[in-house]
């Protein structure tokens, strides 16, 4: 079965009285802000920039390089500092207010005021430059979902140091491919993290690594054994292999070795210009390996604070949980950044939402008195399949607000969780964005839109969104098209690491003077936005952004392989599988042949190899083996052709342009394990 958007034009939902009454941000606010932003842009985010404290305050609020609107700088001129503002300004106000509260899977618990967040940070920060890192430096944090993980982040933020957060699903390959490309200095670790009830290691990817990346100086691990007396991590706690000539620190031991006053001295954040690279969070693209997506300080920080109180409704008496990890984008803006720059009180969980109990969301929601939500339709999708006792059976009343992210949810998962998860009583949240736009493009504002189901509604004020056709011109209502920015805007990626000039013809040359996301999407009558998915060759697997060249280039590097193309095929859980097709050597193919278990031996042998390379996320659901793949005359693969077999196992479609029908006909017929 196959997800389809089917579009609920007529079905819309309000937001209640009594939600409007008590939003943070009432309607006048929101249509002045909407009404400057339309007017003047510049003017509405200078005003979002002034929610931040800066050490001195920008000359020119926006510079863009000859109307080329991939070279944009933002509050030039402008100092500060992204931990101070997340950090050291809600400590001056109320140093008590809860910060993170953190769950981990086998049920400890850990509580840090803003107070406690802050010294945990400033010992971190001092203990970086202990290691003689300065700003500008490059640092990797490869970590579970814990709250050191935050720290890490915010440490590195306050030195001035750039960090690359690599997901801890990704293989020592993947790890290897970051820190190579980003250079970076010293990596920021654990011994491992916990899910599904077992223990997976993190510090045997990072000595595997290690092995080759020469750059890497120091490497702070976080023995979880340590911490806290949790015990039942003492047995997981290996000794680890010097192999590589980087230094190693234990976490504590360096943060808790330093006397106070050089806390004080070495714990100071730095004052940075806006445009300071806060960080590189690398992601598939439709070549070859993934690009690191550089982030400016300042202009993220205002993008992520303005989105986090106007989509998220902030108050004071929230307790707000993000189910991402730190490792991809909506784990930077809105598990960290944005929330703790509102000063909120975030709650982090460290493990699967299913472990020990098939309610262990709802059971969290329940205990904590969790009041936000934002989670991904794939998860929505997979509690829907388990059934709506698990929700029913806990207190979710004190939720008021849930929100998705990360794919297209369909209205049918939209209402199952406004109905079983929100009691038909909270706003939904559908907010479409990326890991270059930094924070929420399109989405509704809780108390102020009429949300119908599957659509992200609007663009948010100061963000110029069209649906335009192939020649870049806006579509008519009704109809469907690619999604484009066409202004400039505070939390869009500045560029490529190492590559400005792949920056450019990515994302600026398929629309001239437009920002190209990638997206396909339908504008209806009343003018609502229908975010329908990737038009070019990334898949979106359980929310998580893969590149087929990128699984490609893993299965061509088996010596078996001599060619492979991956497409998506559409998941009802997953929203889209990995399928790979892939023709095998000579030798290897001859000795598959008429032999159905030297097949199935080969195809798993793949499998555990793309998990080598990348990292378990990527393994392909499918490998069809073929003789041969389907190409144009001029040699380039028909995936048109391949993902219709992969759907329906037939092609129907058009294949005059094919170098060879028999391809196909022996594509029909091989396979099946
Ligand atoms: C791609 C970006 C940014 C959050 C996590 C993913 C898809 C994201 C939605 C949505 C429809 C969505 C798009 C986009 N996407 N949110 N609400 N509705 N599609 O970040 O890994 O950079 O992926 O995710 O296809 O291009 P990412």
């Amino acid at each position: 079965m196959s997800i389809t958007v089917t579009l609920q034009e007529k079905r819309v939902f309000a937001p209640s009285k009594d939600f409007v009454q008590h939003a943070a941000i009432d309607a006048k606010t929101f249509r002045a802000w909407q009404a400057q932003a339309k007017k003047n842009p510049q003017k509405y985010w200078e005003g979002a920039a002034q929610e931040l404290r800066w050490k001195k305050k920008w000359t020119k609020v926006q510079k863009t390089k000859k109307g080329s609107m991939s070279d944009t700088q933002w509050f030039l001129g402008g100092k500060l500092n992204v931990a101070d503002n997340c950090l050291d300004r809600h400590v001056e106000e109320n140093p008590n207010r809860l910060a993170i509260l953190w769950e981990g899977e086998p049920g400890e618990t850990v509580s840090w005021t803003y107070r406690e967040l802050l010294i945990q940070v400033q010992a971190m920060t001092a203990g970086l430059r202990k290691l003689g890192l300065a700003k500008g430096d490059r640092v990797a944090i490869y970590m579970p979902l814990v709250p050191e993980a935050a720290v890490a982040m915010l440490a590195c933020a306050r030195a001035g140091l750039t960090h690359t957060v690599i997901f801890g699903g990704f293989s020592s390959e993947a790890l290897k491919d970051r820190i190579n490309d980003a250079q970076a200095k010293a990596v920021l670790t654990a011994d491992g993290g916990y899910r599904k009830g077992a223990w997976l290691p993190l510090i045997t990817h990072v000595d595997t690594a290690l092995k080759v990346c020469p750059t890497v100086k120091d490497v702070v691990i976080l023995k979880r054994a340590d911490v806290g007396g949790a015990n039942r991590f003492k047995k997981a706690v290996g000794e680890v292999d010097g192999t590589s000539t980087a230094k190693r620190h234990d976490w504590y031991s360096l943060t808790g070795s330093l006397k106070a006053d050089e806390v004080k001295k070495l714990g100071q954040p730095e004052w940075v210009d806006s445009e300071h690279p806060l960080f590189i969070l690398y992601t598939s693209g439709t070549t070859g390996k993934p690009k690191g997506i550089v982030h400016s300080s300042g202009g993220y920080l205002v993008g992520a604070l303005r989105s986090s109180r106007m989509v998220f409704d902030l108050k004071p008496t929230d307790l707000y949980w993000c189910t991402a990890d730190v490792g991809w984008i909506t784990g930077h803006t809105y598990l960290v950044y944005g929330p703790l720059a509102a000063g909120a009180s975030i709650f982090m969980y460290e493990g699967a939402p299913t472990t020990p109990t098939l309610d262990r969301f709802w059971d969290m929601i329940e205990r904590h008195r969790i009041t936000i939500l934002y989670t991904a339709p794939t998860a929505i999708r997979a509690f829907m399949k388990l059934g709506t006792q698990h929700p029913k059976g806990r207190d979710l009343s004190s939720l008021r607000l849930l929100g998705s992210v990360g794919e297209p949810i369909n209205p049918e998962a939209w209402m199952w969780y406004r109905e079983n998860v929100g009691g038909n009583r909270c706003p939904i949240v559908d907010t479409f964005w990326q890991t270059e736009t930094g924070s929420i493009v399109i989405s509704p504002v809780p108390a102020q839109t009429r949300a119908k189901p599957g659509s992200a509604t609007f663009a948010l004020p100061g963000y110029d969104v069209a649906v335009v056709d192939k020649g870049g011109k806006p579509v008519k209502l009704g109809s469907g098209g690619f999604l484009v920015i066409r202004k400039p805007w505070p939390s869009m990626a500045r560029t490529i690491h190492g590559d400005p000039e792949r920056f450019k013809t990515q994302y600026f040359t398929e629309f001239p003077g437009l920002y190209f996301t990638g997206d396909g999407a339908r504008i209806d009558k009343d003018g609502y936005i229908w975010c329908m998915g990737r038009v070019d060759d990334v898949l979106n697997v359980s929310g998580h952004r893969l590149g087929t060249m990128e699984i490609e280039s893993a299965l061509v590097s088996h010596p078996t392989v001599a060619e492979a193309a991956v497409v998506g095929r559409p998941d009802d859980l997953k929203g889209q599988a990995v399928v790979a097709f892939v023709t095998l050597k000579a030798d290897a193919s001859a000795k598959i042949k008429n032999d159905p278990v030297a097949a199935s031996q080969a195809k798993s042998d793949l499998r555990v190899h793309v998990t080598k390379e990348i990292g378990a996320l990527a393994r392909p659901e499918e490998i069809r083996l073929t003789e041969s793949l389907p190409k144009t005359r001029s040699g380039k693969i028909m995936r048109r052709l391949l993902r219709e077999l992969a759907v329906s196992g037939q092609v129907k479609g058009d294949t005059t342009t094919l170098e060879d029908f028999s391809v196909i006909a022996s594509l029909q017929h091989s396979d099946e394990e």
